[in-house]
Formats: C-alpha cells, structure tokens, sequence
C-alpha cells in the first residue's frame, strides 16, 4: 500500500501539468530548463512575456533574439529573475590575443521591453579600423585587430563612455558599446580611478564572451497581475485581426479567459495551441 500512496502526489502533479496548454509548459534545451514567462520556439508567443521567446540551437544552446540580433543564454534566474546572456556572433578568431569582433549594439529598447540591463554591468566602447591613433588616457589599443599594416588600429573605451564623436574623430569604421558584467572588466582594468592594470589584447574577448546580466520584469501589467493572481498565465498572442497587434489572454487549468482563471467562461476568439 505504501508505495502507492507514495506515487499518489506524483500521479495528482502529471495530471495538472496535463491540463496546462500546451505553450505554458516546462520544456527543455539541453541542459536549461525554460519555464514561464519564458517560452521556447512559440513562433506567436502565446504563452509568456513578449520579448521571452527563446530560441534552441542543435538541442542545446539557449538563444536570445534581440531584433536581428542573437544573445546566448547561459542561465535563467527565476528566483532573482536574471538572465545571464552574452554575444552570441562575437568573432574572436578563438586565438588567445585575437581580435574579439562585435557587429551590433544591444538594442534592447529600455522604455518598452520587459528586459533591462542591471546594475552588474557595464559598457565597454569598441572603435574599430581607425585611420588615425587615439592617444586617450583610457584607450587601449587591441593589437591583435591591426589591419593593413597597422594602418588601421583598434581601440577599446574601456569606461564605456563615448560622445558618439570618436568615430568621426579618429576616422574609425565602426563604433559599438557593450555591456560586460563591471566585475570582469574589473580584473583587467581596475577599479575607476586607480591605475590601469596592464591589459592584454585577449582579454576583452574573454570579458564580451563572459556576458553581461538582464533582468526581466515580474511586474508586468495590472491585466497580467490580475491573471498570474488567480493562477494563470498570461500570453500575448498575435492576434490576424489587428494586424500582428497583440491579444491579451489568461491561460488556466481550464482553457483560456479573457481576465483571470476561474471565474469567465473560455475566450472564444482565440485560438490556441
Ligand atoms: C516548472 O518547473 C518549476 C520548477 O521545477 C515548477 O515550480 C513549476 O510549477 C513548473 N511549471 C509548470 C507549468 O509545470
Ligand atoms: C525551433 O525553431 C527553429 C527555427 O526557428 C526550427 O529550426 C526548429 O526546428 C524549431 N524547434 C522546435 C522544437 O520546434
Ligand atoms: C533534438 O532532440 C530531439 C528530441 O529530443 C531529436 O528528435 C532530434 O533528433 C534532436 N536534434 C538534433 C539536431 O540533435
Ligand atoms: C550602457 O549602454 C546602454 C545603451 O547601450 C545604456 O542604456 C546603459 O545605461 C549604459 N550603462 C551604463 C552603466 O552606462
Ligand atoms: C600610430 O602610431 C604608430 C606608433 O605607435 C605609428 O607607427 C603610426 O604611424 C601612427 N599612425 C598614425 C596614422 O599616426
Ligand atoms: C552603437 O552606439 C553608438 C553610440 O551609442 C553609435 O555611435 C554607434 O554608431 C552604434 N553602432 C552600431 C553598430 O550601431
Ligand atoms: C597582443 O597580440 C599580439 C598578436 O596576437 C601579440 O603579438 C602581443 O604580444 C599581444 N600583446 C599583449 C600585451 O599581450
Ligand atoms: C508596474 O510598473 C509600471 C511601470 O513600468 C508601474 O506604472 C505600475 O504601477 C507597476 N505595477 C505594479 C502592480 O507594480
């Protein structure tokens, strides 16, 4: 008898997660498990924040899209609601003493996205190809990205900060700021207003591959609150009607409704997976 009673608790939790839709469930990526308000491959997004979809990458690697832009995920925090993401398209030759290569700003959109930088971190300024030498008291040449001779040169801002102006100023071809976690960037260039360490050329790469830290918002909306509350999740599915615009919807144990579990009979304008 005993066993039995054992695997009862089991049997009742298989039979919730059963009735959970099928978009809100726990699925896995290799080793991640990815949970909501996350949501793995939901080309709509049915289920979970906008913005949280993720990506798998040959069964294994968790991706981030951010716009065009491709962020590996090494962890989610669920309890301090962290990501640990970095780069996912930095060329660094994979030679100690390369040339870490960014091609894109992180172009998270602070006022709207449900994801934001933290306090961990903090920027870095990578002016890339100058024709002319910077002689800043902060650059650092990256020696292992000379070009043409070392005609062009490569320099790293390594307090992040940039008028913007640099680039016209030094003819340089591409400007890109990343964050990195204050932390690592610590351990080669020392705390603000002491002396520099020595910097080798390597090291930023291994600063940019070792990522920075999102956080995600629990605090969504009222409408949301009012959803999660009640024991729901909530999705925001495309919605054909309004043009790709987005259709609010609390999923439950139940089905769908439209506000909170519980209460509403199911939605009927959605459709779902
Ligand atoms: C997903 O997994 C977490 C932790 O294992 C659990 O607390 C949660 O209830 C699960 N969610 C669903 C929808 O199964
Ligand atoms: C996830 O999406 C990618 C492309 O967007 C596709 O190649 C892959 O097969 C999808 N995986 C699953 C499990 O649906
Ligand atoms: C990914 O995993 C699925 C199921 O676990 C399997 O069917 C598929 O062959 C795997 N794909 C790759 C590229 O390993
Ligand atoms: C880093 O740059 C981003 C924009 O790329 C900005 O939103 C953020 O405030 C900057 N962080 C710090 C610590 O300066
Ligand atoms: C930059 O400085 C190097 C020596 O550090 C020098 O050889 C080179 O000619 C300088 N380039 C320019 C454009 O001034
Ligand atoms: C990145 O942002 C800086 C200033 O914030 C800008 O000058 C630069 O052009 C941007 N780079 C790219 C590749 O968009
Ligand atoms: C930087 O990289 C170049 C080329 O890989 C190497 O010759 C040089 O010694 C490195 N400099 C430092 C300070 O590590
Ligand atoms: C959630 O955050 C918004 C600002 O982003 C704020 O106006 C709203 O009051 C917050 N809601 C709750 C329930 O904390």
């Amino acid at each position: 008898m005993a066993p039995l009673l054992l695997l009862l608790p089991a049997l009742l939790q298989l039979a919730v997660a059963k009735a959970l839709p099928l978009s809100c469930r726990n699925v896995t990526c290799g080793d991640h498990v990815v949970q909501y308000p996350f949501s793995l491959n939901s080309s709509a997004s049915d289920c979970g924040y906008p913005g949280l979809d993720l990506l798998c990458e040959d069964n294994t690697t968790l991706i981030l899209p951010v716009k065009s832009h491709r962020y590996r995920v090494f962890n989610i925090d669920y309890d301090t609601h962290t990501v640990a993401v970095s780069d996912a398209d930095i060329d660094d030759g994979e030679h100690a003493g390369g040339c870490p290569r960014l091609h894109a700003n992180l172009s998270i959109d602070t006022t709207s996205s449900w994801l934001q930088l933290t306090q961990s971190d903090s920027n870095v300024t990578f002016l890339y190809n100058c024709k002319k030498n910077i002689s800043l008291y902060s650059a650092v040449e990256l020696v292992g990205c000379r070009e043409q001779d070392g005609e062009l040169r490569t320099y790293v801002l390594p307090d992040g900060v940039t008028t913007g102006a640099e680039a016209y100023e030094y003819e340089c071809e591409e400007v890109v700021v990343a964050p990195v976690l204050d932390q690592h960037k610590r351990m080669i260039v020392g705390a603000p207003g002491g002396p520099p360490p020595p910097v080798d050329n390597g090291s930023f790469g291994v600063v940019l591959q070792g990522g920075f830290e999102l956080m995600y918002s629990r605090n969504s909306s009222h409408q949301c609150g009012t959803c999660e509350r009640s024991g729901g999740w909530c999705g925001y599915g495309r919605n054909e009607e309004t043009h790709g615009g987005r259709e609010f919807t609390c999923f439950c144990d139940g089905g769908p409704a439209a506000e909170r579990c519980g209460t509403c009979a199911p939605s009927t304008s959605m459709t779902f997976r």
